[in-house]
């Protein structure tokens, strides 16, 4: 099969599309035949060995921690799904090989794709969506009419983190570049804040959250927005 290989930590030049052999599912594991994989920022620190301390040192390795296609063979313990299913994988972050023809993932990791998305939407969800929804609900503890600002709201993790705020019943700001209003009206944003014009964390509002998606605004410079009791959530260590 195709796939998405690189042979050592390094910069673009590392990458090649290359053939290797198909992976034979474990007992635990279905085999899926990707239709979309999705690409996130992490794949580029993990390319760049940004994250060695979970990927390791053994080569070659196959991109990609998320995709979405169509399960050709099942390990002999997976009682879930069964041949022909349509699926989300999430092999993560450790495991990889998502940027291939197929893919072999736990059964515990494998997810049925909702019938009204398509594969390229689906196969966006594990990283990104997962992410948006654990820190708006486990970290921020998010209710309905808490006021919860989204400063990268225009990106991956945001554009999931506006929606699922709208869906618990949020007041949402949404922080992004003049030209991702729009997209942000459409995804249900009630105000919108080009960080290009206007400083959110000089603003006389007060956020029941504040969830940083791309970890641009420290907890310090953020907290004079918190309401008391307020929290802080982003989505890298400083
Ligand atoms: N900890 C985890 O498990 C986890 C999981 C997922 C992602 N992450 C990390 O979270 C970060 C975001 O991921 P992503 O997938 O959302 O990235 P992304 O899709 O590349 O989105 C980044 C967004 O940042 C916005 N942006 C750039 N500069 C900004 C600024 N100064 N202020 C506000 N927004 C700004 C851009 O929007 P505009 O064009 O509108 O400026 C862009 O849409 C990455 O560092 C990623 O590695 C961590």
């Amino acid at each position: 099969m195709k796939a998405v290989v690189f042979n050592k930590y390094g910069g673009n030049e590392v990458i090649e599309v290359r053939q290797m052999p198909r992976p034979v599912p474990g007992v635990d594991e279905v085999l899926i035949k990707v239709h979309a994989a999705s690409v996130n920022p992490v794949d580029w620190k993990i390319r760049q060995g940004e994250a060695r301390i979970l990927t390791g040192s053994g080569f070659p390795k196959i991109l990609g921690s998320e995709c979405s296609g169509q399960i050709v063979e099942t390990g002999t313990g997976v009682k879930g799904f069964m041949e022909g299913d349509r699926v989300i994988g999430f092999p993560g972050i450790r495991r990889l090989s998502a940027f291939a023809e197929y893919v072999s993932v736990k059964e515990n990791n494998t997810f049925a794709k909702p019938e009204n998305i398509s594969f390229g939407e689906a196969s966006t969800i594990p990283v990104a969506g997962l992410t948006a929804l654990q820190s708006l609900q486990k970290l921020g503890h998010i209710s309905r009419n808490c006021k919860v600002l989204v400063n990268g709201a225009s990106g991956g993790v945001g554009t999931f983190a506006v929606q699922i705020a709208k869906i618990f019943g949020a007041q949402v700001t949404a922080v992004s570049s003049g030209p991702n209003a729009l997209l942000l009206r459409e995804l249900g944003a009630d105000e919108i804040i080009d960080y290009t014009r206007e400083d959110f964390t000089k603003s006389e509002e007060r956020y029941d959250i504040v969830f940083d998606t791309v970890s641009k605004r420290s907890f310090s410079e953020c907290k004079g927005v918190l309401a008391s009791h307020g929290v802080y959530v982003n989505t890298l260590p400083h």
